[in-house]
């Protein structure tokens, strides 16, 4: 069906709602890309991707025109959650290479002028820590149990947990421990765990852990790191008396996600209990702020915080604390324009009110791809983790064209961005895999009710015609890679017209030329309450899509720089087609 085009509307006038803020440290403008070093190259053909492969394939990104790159934990680590299960803070796992392979990667990112941000996982560590270890081999109240959360268990002989808290990854958020001969009249201890009994809670109370952390981040700030996403940001301090909470843990906040009693993406979960966001927490923020400072090149911290509403999420970043946090607000966000009009606003409006710049996201290795979660027609706005065989499946094709169009709206605002390995190629999740190749703890410890994240966390496709398409020198690959990933391997998209990574690598290199990341932001007047049409302009570029159904007519002698797919052509000149972006010359 045809639908009635929607006349042209000029794009001038409208409130500003963001002014123009000039900066000299990078990162407040910057495009970061992020490296899951599991799956991004594999430089030994064992399956699993490596500092190595990363090195080898850096030309990509410098290719793609980004500002930094941030990676996941390569630390060692049994790899229970993925290497956020860390035991030496300061070693490289063996899966992933060595300190030199680390340096030499750091080396060439550099070279090639791309900033290098670690992950640094402080919340917990993994229970092979020498730390926990040795705690586990330490009786009630010694020394070496400070440094964790141990309490006695409630009731009779202790044998139940000391709070009611569950676990984000699903079940109880308490582990006890096996029996001692010198256990007290309670019994076994209990330790506290937020995600996987694997991964016991560091007790930030303890002025050791403090110690060690700032030591962790100078250890790395030497190697000539630029920065550090910190994981799990709003949960190191815990509310006084750990008191009992009547709520649920979710990572991702208000997701759709199944329909299970607990962990990630529960309905209605949220980070307002007493784990996370207490006021306690900034004091450690403050002095990592410190640490930072002591070293030139505007190094930075960005958090990883799943609060709400934004205002808090902004204290995270004010002046003496963290540089950026991740806006996981517009990741979560609806594909409509109203809500993303306002999230925009409010993400400006709050980021600006503390100095920060705001960020801009729509993937990471936690959530279903943008290009899978646009393409469900009934939920465009979920579920955010992770699509099973037996869930109703994206529409590919609606999703890829909504993930163009949304990344080009995103690539357009002003502030910080961050890109995930493998958007620029348009993939999508693998949304079918067997339940018996999925690694998530979040999967088993809801016996399969939580699909888990494995599926946006699939090995790329570099060279279509290759085993393994190119992931490693074999077909080896840690996860199965899907069919569809062929037809979108790296090497079929360079230098083609269209293709999602041209679309990535010129909207990349117009922002920087139009200098949109400083631009202040307007909203165009004329579509500043337009039902299905977001538009805005950013230093001299209109930004203007539409997510309706009908097409748009641009005005007369619009000049468009760049589309997110091709424009329609009616008798009164090009029109916006449905989901569709275009940067114009305003
Ligand atoms: C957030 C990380 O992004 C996620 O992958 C991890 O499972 C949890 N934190 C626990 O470290």
């Amino acid at each position: 069906m045809t639908r009635t085009e929607l006349p042209a509307v000029p794009l001038t006038g409208g409130d500003q709602v963001h002014a123009p803020a000039p900066g000299t440290e990078w990162w407040r403008d910057a495009v970061i890309y992020q490296v899951y070093p599991r799956s991004f190259a594999d430089g030994n053909g064992d399956g699993m991707g490596d500092l190595p492969g990363i090195t080898a394939r850096l030309d990509h990104l410098a290719k793609l025109g980004v500002d930094a790159v941030w990676l996941s934990p390569f630390y060692r680590s049994p790899q229970k959650d993925a290497g956020y299960d860390v035991t030496d803070y300061r070693q490289i796992d063996p899966l992933f290479g060595t300190l030199d392979d680390f340096d030499a990667m750091r080396a060439r990112a550099h070279e090639l002028g791309l900033r290098v941000i670690v992950d640094l996982v402080p919340n917990h560590s993994s229970d092979q820590h020498a730390w926990f270890q040795e705690a586990l081999e330490s009786p009630a109240g010694s020394r070496a149990r400070e440094r964790y959360v141990f309490r006695d268990g409630k009731g009779a002989d202790g044998t139940e947990p000391p709070n009611n808290w569950q676990s984000i990854f699903g079940g109880p958020a308490w582990t006890r421990l096996a029996p001692r001969e010198d256990d007290g009249p309670a019994g076994p201890q209990w330790y506290l765990h937020l995600f996987d009994s694997s991964q016991p809670d560091l007790n930030w109370e303890d002025l050791e852990v403090r110690a060690e952390f700032e030591d962790v981040l100078r250890f790395w700030l030497d190697r000539g790191v630029d920065g550090f996403r910190v994981d799990v940001a709003h949960g190191m301090v815990k509310a006084d008396g750990l008191p009992d909470w009547g709520g649920k843990v979710a990572m991702v906040e208000g997701s759709d996600a199944a329909d299970s009693a607990e962990g990630i993406g529960a309905p209605g979960g949220s980070n307002e209990g007493p784990m996370f966001d207490q006021d306690g927490v900034h004091d450690i923020y403050r002095a990592w702020h410190k640490v930072l400072a002591e070293y030139d090149g505007d190094r930075c911290l960005v958090a990883e915080a799943w609060v709400s509403p934004m205002s808090r999420l902004a204290r995270y970043v004010r002046e003496d604390e963290m540089q950026q946090a991740f806006n996981f607000a517009f990741l979560t966000t609806k594909w409509d324009a109203a809500t993303i009009r306002g999230v925009v606003t409010e993400s400006l409006e709050t980021m600006d009110a503390v100095g920060a710049p705001t960020t801009w996201v729509l993937s990471n290795h936690d959530v279903v791809r943008h290009a899978s979660r646009l393409g469900l027609v009934e939920m465009a706005d979920g579920p955010m983790n992770g699509i099973g065989p037996r869930d109703p499946q994206p529409d590919a094709e609606l999703g890829l064209r909504r993930a163009r169009a949304a990344t080009l709206l995103m690539l357009g605002l002003p502030g910080s961005a961050y890109l995930y390995q493998g958007e620029e190629l348009g993939l999508p999740d693998h949304t079918t895999l067997p339940d018996d190749v999925r690694q998530d703890p979040a999967f088993f410890r809801t016996a399969g009710a939580e699909t888990g994240r494995d599926g946006c966390r699939i090995p790329l496709p570099w060279e279509a015609d290759r085993p393994g398409l190119g992931f490693g020198s074999t077909e080896a690959t840690w996860l199965p890679q899907p069919d569809s990933y062929r037809a979108l391997a790296a090497d079929q998209q360079y230098g083609v017209d269209g293709s999602t990574f041209e679309l990535y690598r010129s909207a990349l290199t117009a922002r920087r030329a139009e200098n949109l990341g400083q631009g202040g932001l307007t909203w165009v007047a004329g579509y500043a309450d337009a039902k299905d049409v977001v538009a805005l302009r950013v230093a001299d570029v209109v930004v203007l899509a539409n997510l309706g159904p009908a097409p748009v007519a641009l005005p007369d002698g619009a000049e468009v720089l760049i589309a997110s797919g091709p424009l329609a052509e009616s008798a009164e000149g090009p029109a916006l087609p449905t989901d569709t972006t275009v940067w114009v010359r305003a």
